[in-house]
């Protein structure tokens, strides 16, 4: 059995380590006292990232999507370090809208970099760790990943499949050392809530924040869920739920499914009944 003493990384790879949550991660495990390579689609970010987090923090540019970039990276990292100890894939994007207003690319997109992206990470990861025979995968999921989420079906859809994927690698990598753990946080306030990719007319002009806030009215810190997800890698959980919503939300689905299904039920009725309402709003107006 692994103890929360055998928790002591000295290489880790994030990606999305650029901003938000990925970054918060970053520096949680820097705190704890590993070297971080930020991977990030934009170099800027990553840079500045790194920058951010000092001496201990590397910034690679790199896009998830692409699974020949993500295996140069990590065996790039492992044979220059010689050793790879957290792997967390993080990279993802927000993707709004009820399913008559999404078409293929936003289904591609949530795909390619929400499920294949850390498809590629752990594909890249695993042999390396099992190798070694120790190291930590961690995947970010969602609460959309424990619970339906409508007016997001590209994104509740990839995030289901790292929660299923998360787990049930997790009962392959154990008898090999090696953990794996999936993070599931409510709303965090990140610049991914500003840069949802939806189609118009979705949201019918509301921000995106406004609706959240109808459904969770404050926002969690990225350095809270970064806490939580890490001591939560220490502690070789399976999922890391983060937030009262989370919590909330995945226990009443466990516990009392119809209950839950009718939270959803009314959630999606009340996106569909704002969208109607802003767009006759917008209709007087024009
Ligand atoms: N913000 C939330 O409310 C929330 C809630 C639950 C889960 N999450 C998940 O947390 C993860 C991080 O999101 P965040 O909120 O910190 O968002 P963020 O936008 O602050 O950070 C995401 C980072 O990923 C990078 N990225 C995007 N596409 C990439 C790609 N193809 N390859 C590499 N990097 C890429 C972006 O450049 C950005 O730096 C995502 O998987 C997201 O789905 C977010």
């Amino acid at each position: 059995m692994f103890s929360r003493s055998d928790f002591s990384p000295q290489v880790s790879i994030v990606t999305g380590g650029g901003s938000g949550i990925g970054l918060a991660i970053a520096a949680e495990l820097v705190a704890r006292g590993s070297s971080v390579v930020v991977a990030d689609i934009d170099p800027v970010k990553a840079q500045s990232a790194a920058t951010r987090l000092g001496g201990a923090a590397t910034p690679a540019t790199l896009d998830v999507a692409d699974a020949d970039a993500v295996t140069a990276l990590v065996d790039r990292v492992v044979e220059e370090r010689g050793r790879l100890d957290v792997m967390v894939n993080n990279a993802g994007v927000a993707i709004g809208g009820l399913l008559e207003e999404l078409d293929e690319r936003h289904w591609a997109k949530a795909l390619d970099v929400n499920l294949r992206g850390v498809i590629h990470g752990v594909t890249a990861a695993y042999p390396h760790l099992r190798r070694q025979g120790r190291g930590s995968i961690l995947n970010t999921a969602s609460l959309a990943g424990l619970i339906p989420a409508p007016a997001m079906l590209p994104y509740t859809t990839t995030k289901h499949a790292v929660v299923g994927l998360s787990t049930a690698l997790r009962a392959e990598a154990a008898s090999q050392g090696v953990r794996v753990s999936v993070l599931c946080p409510g709303f965090v306030d990140t610049p991914l809530l500003d840069e949802v990719y939806a189609a118009p007319p979705s949201f019918g002009g509301d921000s995106v924040r406004a609706r959240v806030r109808l459904m969770q009215p404050s926002f969690l810190t990225p350095e809270v869920v970064a806490r939580k997800a890490v001591d939560g890698l220490a502690a070789n959980r399976a999922v890391i739920p983060v937030g009262f919503l989370a919590h909330l939300s995945w226990r009443t689905l466990r516990y009392l499914p119809p209950v839950a299904r009718g939270m959803v039920q009314v959630q999606a009725t009340g996106h569909r009944r704002l969208n109607e309402r802003a767009a006759r709003r917008a209709a007087a107006s024009a």
